[in-house]
Formats: structure tokens, sequence, C-alpha cells
């Protein structure tokens, strides 16, 4: 669609088009290339079209390789260009496929969105196991911190880039019955800041999206099956769930030159829920 929409105004020329002309291409990221984790499903593949409708290609990293296929599939139905990698972010011994994954497939990378993510179990802080405090870290927290190790040193060879890392609004506060979520996410947050400060003068962004509550297969079970939805809703001051879309823009627009100023910031994307 972007890219269509682009088309169309380039051969536009009256004055009152140009301002849009320049919002349009500000954003675009045609010659770009962005990585995605968590791809498969939600978030991840909402973002991954979203690059992709930008016009950058998009190598879409998720554990389950069927989801993460089946984005890549869409992302080619729409005539863009996506390539699939199984890699687990929890296992630091995976890591080593990303650089000739990213390298074979495109040669460069530009933009990653640090995103795969687990919720735990649901249990009060003194009844989490180690597993599953161990579980949760290790793909929330060091998953995040150990792609951004491998993105680095790809977007300084190009000169610079954008990492955008998905927080939760349980990185601002903390959501009861979720400690080992609720630590990870406020730990994303605390990396995407220092990250930011690390690679400031070296022309690589690095900022983290909040999102409230969204509709995707991680809420869908407590949606299907909790009758207490309504009262979450009301909770919500805009009144509705969020898309995974609506991060995805925002994810987008972070990694965009639009954003240029933008690093070392946590944006809540959802609904006013922690403004309140
Ligand atoms: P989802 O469960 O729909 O998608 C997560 C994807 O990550 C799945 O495709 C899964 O296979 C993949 N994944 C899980 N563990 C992985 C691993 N170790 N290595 C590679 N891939 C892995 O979840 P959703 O809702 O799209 O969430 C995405 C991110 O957004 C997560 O970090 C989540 O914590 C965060 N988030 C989601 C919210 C929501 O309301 N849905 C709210 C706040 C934050």
């Amino acid at each position: 669609g972007m890219r269509f929409r682009l088309n169309a105004l380039r051969i536009r020329t009256s004055l009152e088009q140009t301002c849009e002309l320049e919002m349009v291409m500000t954003v675009s990221m045609q010659g770009k290339v962005a990585l995605v984790t968590g791809a498969g499903s939600g978030i991840g593949r909402a973002s991954a079209l979203e690059f992709s409708a930008m016009g950058a290609k998009v190598l879409a990293i998720d554990i389950s390789e069927g989801n993460g296929q089946e984005t890549v599939n869409q992302i080619k139905l729409l005539g863009g260009e996506a390539t699939f990698l199984r890699l687990d972010v929890s296992d630091s011994s995976q890591f080593s496929a990303l650089e000739p994954a990213i390298m074979n497939a495109y040669g460069r990378l530009d933009f990653a969105h640090n995103n795969a993510g687990i919720t735990g179990q649901g249990r009060s802080t003194h009844q989490i196991t180690l597993d599953e405090w161990s579980n949760v870290m290790n793909v929330n927290l060091t998953g995040i911190w150990l792609s951004i190790k491998e993105e680095i040193p790809l977007m300084l060879k190009t000169g610079g880039g954008a990492i955008v890392n998905t927080s939760s609004g349980a990185g601002l506060v903390g959501i009861r019955g979720a400690a080992a979520y609720t630590a990870s996410k406020h730990g994303v947050v605390g990396l995407t800041k220092a990250a930011a400060l690390d690679y400031a003068r070296k022309g690589i962004r690095v900022n983290a999206v909040c999102p409230g509550f969204i509709q995707t297969p991680m809420t869908g079970f407590s949606i299907a099956h909790d009758a207490e939805d309504t009262v979450e809703f009301k909770g919500v001051p805009i009144g509705r769930m969020g898309s995974p879309i609506e991060v995805a823009r925002m994810v987008v627009w972070l990694c965009s030159d639009a954003a240029s100023l933008v690093t070392g910031a946590v944006i809540p994307v959802d609904g006013g829920a922690v403004a309140q």
C-alpha cells in the first residue's frame, strides 16, 4: 500500500502535495533491512509487515518455524521481501546463525525490533519456580541483550541504525501475579536507556515501546476465558484493546528518520493505561 502511494505521490507536482510527499518519503525505508524477533505472531508479525510496507526487506526471526514462515509468506504475497530464521533468543549458542543469515540474504542491517517475549504462569512472587523465573528472564531480558550484541556490530558497519525493544506497561508499573515478567520488562527499560547512551554518538538509536493491552495470541486466551473482561477494559482509558498494528506503527516510526532525535525513549502505546 505504501509503495503504491509513494509512486502515486511522486507523479503529483502541485505544491499542496509537497508536504505530504515529504512526510511519506521521510518514513520510506527502501533499500533498508529490518530484523524482527518474535515475528511469527502478534506484535512482531505486525511490525514485520509494517517494515515491509515501508519498503524494507525483513529477516523474520522466531522460535516457531511454521508461524515465522507464515509471516514471510504474508509479506511476499503483498510484494515485499522477507526471509525466515529459526532462532531461540534465550539460547546464546544459536546467535552465531544471525550474522550469516542477514549478510547472505541482504548484506546489511539497518533496523531491529527485539520483540520476542513470554509471560510466565501468573503466580504470586514467592510461588514462582526458579525455572519459570529463569525462563522469563532469559527470553524477555537476556534475549534482548543477546540480540543487541549481534545487531550493533552489523549496524556499525554501515554507519548506524535503529533498535526498538518491546518492553510493556509492566516495564513501567507492577503487574500483580507477574513478578518475573514485571522485573524482566523493567530490565528492558534500563537496558534500552544504557544502550542508547553507549551508541548515541555512533549513529545508532535505541528506544523501547511499552504496549498496553493488545489483542494478540498472548492475550487471546485471557480474553476468551476471563469473565472479568469488561472490568479489565474499564482500566484502559481509551476503552478498548489495542491492535498489533498500532504498536507496529510506533516501532517503525521510531526506526525512521522522522525520529532522528529520539533515543533512550520509553514510549507507552497503551491507550492511556499507565497515565492514570
Ligand atoms: P505472541 O505470543 O503473540 O508472539 C510472541 C512471538 O514470540 C511468538 O511468535 C513466539 O513464538 C515468539 N517467541 C517466544 N519465545 C521466543 C524465543 N525464545 N525465541 C524466539 N521467538 C520466541 O505475543 P505478543 O502479544 O505479540 O507479544 C510480543 C511482545 O510484546 C512480547 O515481548 C510481549 O511481552 C510484549 N507485550 C505484549 C502485550 C500484549 O498485550 N499482547 C502487552 C505488553 C507487552
